[in-house]
């Protein structure tokens, strides 16, 4: 078992990492529901894992009341928040309540921003089943629904009061999705960490295969990574949280182009976007060549797409540069990217000129 704390103040909570945990939730949970029926929110497709925790729950003589989701981005909405929330207020969830998300990113991103507004704030713990979600979206706090504008448009930060994350779920998991996941525990090894992007080079087909040892470090150091980061900047003020958006702004673009649908996940934008960061990076004379050769010979070895073509994007530059003047990170007119000098050391450049940027997509478009 790993446990690793975020350091917030009074907001601090910790993240539990051991396999099978969630069978063994009970004595975790117990302290957070005071003797209450606690609402579990979750998607049709973890059935199975909700039997686990709602099974783990009453051998501790806590009552339990499942919230049923459709899979998918779509309950990232506004009609799926006041069902959510309204159901929440008929099941008399009070403040001193943690209702607990059970799923993915969109469970998560859901359940906390409704916990985040509801009777203005209530407790969540945070139960993550993708990679993705054990990874990154399940610690850090920020929630959000999609508007019809965009993605993530409406949210709030929120901590949850716990984060218990049981590796063992991956083994349900779709592989298409589990390796979109990898694509953020790389991230972290590119941020800052070199050695451990080399060792995701040596492990990484371990840890897809569910190796349980490599699964867990895995897991563990990206926790611990992205709890450091928010650590020192909880709501992205001081330009250190935005280390986590290396490859999103690229690959944002990408997931706009594909409607934000399920041709595109978002980790295999993110992927692609890695390694257009770091091939922008180097065309500019900012990264070695080589380390932008490394970073997508990985990707490609692991089955992400390490560019537009592999993405599947056939657009030009000047259409995806329009779809980056609409990301949510526009500030005052300049788009901040995150660019690196070599493997593990990216860096915010606010300095970034578009039609260099359109260049640079349009060569590699070619
Ligand atoms: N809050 C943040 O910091 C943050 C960070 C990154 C991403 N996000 C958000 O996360 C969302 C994506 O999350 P996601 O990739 O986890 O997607 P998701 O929640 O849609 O889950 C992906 C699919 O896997 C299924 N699933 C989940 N766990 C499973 C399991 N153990 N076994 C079988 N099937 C399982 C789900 O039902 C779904 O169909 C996006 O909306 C994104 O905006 C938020
Ligand atoms: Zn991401």
């Amino acid at each position: 078992m790993t446990t690793v704390q975020v350091a917030l103040g009074a907001r601090s909570y910790d993240v539990v990492i051991e396999d099978g945990v969630l069978g063994r939730a009970g004595p975790l949970l117990k302290p957070l529901a005071r003797g209450r029926t606690m609402a579990i929110v979750t998607d049709e497709n973890l059935r199975p894992h909700l039997s686990t925790l709602q099974r783990a729950l009453s051998a501790e003589g806590v009552a339990s009341e499942a919230i049923v989701l459709a899979p998918g981005e779509g309950s990232k909405s506004w009609a799926s928040l006041e069902a959510l929330t309204d159901r929440l207020i008929e099941l008399g969830i009070e403040r001193g309540d943690h209702v607990i998300a059970l799923g993915g990113g969109v469970t998560g991103d859901l359940v906390g921003f409704a916990t985040a507004i509801l009777k203005r704030g209530c407790g969540f713990v945070q139960v993550p089943t993708t990679l993705l979600a054990q990874v990154d979206s399940s610690v850090g706090g920020k929630t959000a629904i999609n508007s019809a504008a965009g993605k993530n448009l409406i949210g709030a930060f929120h901590q949850p009061a716990l984060v218990l994350i049981d590796p063992t779920v991956l083994d349900t998991l779709p592989e298409r999705e589990l390796r979109a996941g990898y694509a953020e525990v790389v991230k972290y090894g590119l941020i800052d960490d070199p050695a451990f992007f080399a060792w995701c080079e040596a492990n990484a087909a371990a840890l897809l295969a569910g190796d349980p040892a490599a699964r867990e470090y895995a897991i563990a150091h990206s926790v611990a990574a992205k709890a450091r980061i928010v650590a020192a900047d909880e709501r992205e003020t001081a330009g250190v949280r935005a280390l986590l958006n290396l490859g999103h702004t690229f690959g944002h673009a990408l997931e706009a182009d594909t409607g934000f649908s399920r041709k595109l996940l978002h980790g295999e934008g993110v992927a692609a976007g890695i390694a257009l960061a770091y091939r922008f990076s180097a065309a500019q004379g900012i990264a070695p060549s080589d380390d932008a050769e490394r970073v997508s010979a990985h990707l490609r070895s692991v089955g992400l797409p390490d560019g537009l073509a592999a993405a599947g994007i056939g657009a030009r530059g000047a259409r995806l540069v329009e779809h980056m003047l609409h990301d949510k990170k526009m500030d005052a007119g300049t788009l901040p990217f995150l660019l690196a000098r070599g493997i593990g050391r990216a860096y915010l450049d606010r300095t970034v000129d578009l039609a260099a940027v359109e260049a640079f997509l349009d060569a590699e478009a070619r």
